[in-house]
């Protein structure tokens, strides 16, 4: 028998302890032996919640509980959890993990803290699918070449409604999170840096590289409007926020940002709260991995998982799947404004004469060629919103060209820049 705590029973931490009540007897023939719950731990004993596992307040009963074989933290946050974990570690007891805010800081100081201690955290990236075990176990062959994906279910639900009914960005983020789907803090979400979060444990277990959230390019989706959506239905486009890992000979670049996504890519073709990550290896291609990236069932699916293949096989690999360094390991991070794309930019302008003559000229200036241009009327009369897309070009020419375009007279407000990835 093998005795299991949830530290943290919210959205999650509940679902994982009904499908350890729901599907024991077939969960239990896989893990060989039966798992059970024994405490479920929470801040307010007050709330209102619908499990049948004993609650306690004090997170020492677990911690201190020699019983207790396998830790679940599904509490959020990051330095409290941090210090749960170790702590957990410390005694000997295996740890399941969803929290990629906390890995996204301290997987390499787990892992060294874990030793041979199984640590489980494929619910962290991309929810329900397996995309962990994919990368560390199904595609340990290959040199990963890239990765590409949707991987905030919460950004994906709402980008998506914005497209087809036009809803506002308030009213559907308020949906997501009364879904389950949104972090305690939606601005993790809507900012891009629970994506970020996700590509930077991913990247560990392909590279081996060791970034924090800092080191990287993250943008969110809070800026897209109804312009940026009517452009991007009349050019064949989604906007999507990607999360990107590209390796090049020394280097690989790592960003998180929305992206106009041809609608003939399989990834335009992910809606609602799904996930969809390609990844590419040297000898097998693309692959291709698409499931629920969020919701308490979906990620307690992850979570089970698991706890399952713990109880079964104990620690199979290195948490992050390197067993010794490797020269990956001494890939550089791509400076952000080295990174080359084609952009879209949206400028609120005056509607004078000369005023797209100045703006094009700053753009040849900097050796940008533009692919389209659009105008369309401004809800106030005499403004008008220029929709251009150019060519590839370093993000530093067109951060150059957008900070001398912004000081142009004529410019109503800040340029709003989306990548197109093609
Ligand atoms: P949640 O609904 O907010 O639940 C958090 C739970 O942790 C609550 O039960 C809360 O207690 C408890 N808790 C928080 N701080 C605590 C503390 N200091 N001591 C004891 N208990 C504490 O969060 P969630 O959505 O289940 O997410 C849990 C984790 O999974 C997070 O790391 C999240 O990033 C990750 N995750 C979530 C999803 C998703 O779709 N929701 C998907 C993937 C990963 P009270 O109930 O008493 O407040
Ligand atoms: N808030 C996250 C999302 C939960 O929306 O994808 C899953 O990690």
């Amino acid at each position: 028998m093998v005795n299991v705590a949830i530290i943290g029973v919210g959205t999650v931490g509940k679902s994982v302890a009904d499908i350890l009540e729901k599907n024991k007897k077939l969960i239990s023939a896989r893990a060989g032996k039966e798992i059970n719950v024994v405490k479920g731990v929470v801040r307010d004993r007050r709330k209102k919640r619908d499990v049948s596992i004993p609650l306690t307040i004090d997170i020492n009963e677990v911690l201190e509980d020699d019983s207790i074989d396998i830790v679940v933290e599904l509490m959020g946050g990051v330095d409290e959890p941090f210090k749960v974990i170790k702590k957990a570690l410390t005694k000997g007891k295996a740890v399941v993990t969803a929290n990629k805010a906390l890995l996204a800081y301290h997987r390499y100081d787990l892992q060294e803290i874990a030793g041979d201690i199984p640590i489980g955290y494929e619910a962290s990236v991309a929810g329900g699918i397996p995309i962990i075990n994919a990368l560390k176990v199904g595609l340990s062959a290959n040199q990963i070449l890239s990765i590409k994906g949707i991987m905030n279910g919460t950004c994906n639900y709402m980008l998506t409604k914005m497209r087809d009914e036009g809803v506002s960005f308030d009213v559907i983020l308020k949906e997501a999170q009364e879904l389950g789907y949104a972090e305690a803090d939606p601005t993790f979400d809507v900012g891009g840096f629970d994506a970020a979060h996700k590509l930077l444990i991913l990247a560990s277990i392909a590279y081996g590289i060791d970034a924090k959230p800092e080191d990287i390019l993250i943008e969110g989706i809070e800026d897209i409007n109804e312009y940026d959506m009517d452009f991007a239905k009349e050019f064949g486009y989604s906007i999507k926020l990607l999360a990107i890992a590209k390796k090049s000979d020394h280097s690989v670049e790592l960003r998180v940002h929305p992206a106009l996504v041809k609608n003939s890519q399989m990834i335009a073709k992910i809606d609602g709260v799904m996930n969809g990550i390609s990844v590419i290896g040297d000898f097998v291609g693309e692959t291709l991995y698409y499931g629920p990236g969020a919701g308490g069932d979906a990620t307690a699916s992850a979570v089970v998982a698991d706890i399952v293949e713990i109880v079964r096989a104990g620690q199979s690999s290195p948490m992050l799947g390197f067993k010794k360094p490797h020269e990956s390991q001494i890939l550089k991070l791509l400076p952000a404004e080295e990174m080359e794309s084609e952009y879209y930019i949206r400028m609120k302008v005056g509607d004078k004469s000369g005023v797209l003559a100045d703006i094009t000229k700053i753009l040849a200036n900097h050796d940008i060629s533009i692919e389209t241009i659009l105008q369309r009327p401004a809800e106030d009369n005499d403004k008008a919103m220029l929709l251009c897309a150019t060519h590839t070009c370093k993000e530093k020419q067109i951060k150059q060209a957008i900070s001398e375009i912004e000081a142009l007279d004529a410019l109503e407000d800040k340029i709003s820049m989306i990548r197109i990835e093609d």
